[in-house]
């Protein structure tokens, strides 16, 4: 089988409900390696970037201000990346179903997860769906340098006049 990445995202919802340590030692019972994490204020750019695929949805604007934090006050999520074989289908195993409500009850989703009354799925978390979409959302997400390990092929960029932050 093979060695995969994928994905995941504690959303907002996942963040103010306390879930970050339960859902981490659900994901634990993967045995999969995390090889990337941070926590990301996510902008209007990255929140349209990562849903493209649902753009044409009704409920896309809503999906975006949920991703950036602007429906629960809080505007960060925890963003990693699993690797190990089989990845993607072992999270989502544990992930669940899309819809909260049709998720396994002992999913993440479907233990935690709600259908707004505007009729968005508050579910918790994101994980990959394809090797494919974790490749994309990945590069997407994380720069090669805040990845532990060679996942995908990089290549040298001679950075000029770049200014850095730095601890005053
Ligand atoms: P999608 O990429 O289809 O599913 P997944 O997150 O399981 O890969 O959808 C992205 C998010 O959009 C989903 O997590 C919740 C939201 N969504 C809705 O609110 N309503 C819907 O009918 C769908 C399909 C998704």
């Amino acid at each position: 089988m093979a060695i995969e990445q994928t994905l995941v995202i504690i959303k907002p919802d996942g963040l103010i409900k306390s879930l970050t340590g339960n859902i981490l030692s659900r994901l634990s019972e993967t045995k999969l390696i995390i090889i990337g994490a941070k926590v990301v204020q996510v902008t209007d750019k990255l929140a349209r970037e990562h849903y493209k695929h649902l753009m044409d949805k009704p409920f896309f604007e809503e999906l975006v201000h949920y991703i950036m934090g602007d429906v629960h006050h809080t505007h960060r999520v925890l963003a990693l990346v699993y690797q190990g074989e089989n990845a993607i289908a072992k999270v989502r195993e544990i992930v669940g179903d899309t819809n909260p409500e049709k998720a396994n009850p002992v999913s993440i989703r479907g233990a935690y997860g709600r259908i707004t009354t505007s009729g968005v799925f508050e579910n918790v978390v994101h994980a990959s769906s394809s090797p494919e979409d974790a490749e994309h959302e990945i590069k997407l997400w994380f720069r090669p340098a805040e990845i532990v390990g060679l996942v995908y092929p990089m290549k040298d960029v001679v950075m000029e006049k770049v200014i850095e932050q730095e601890w005053a």
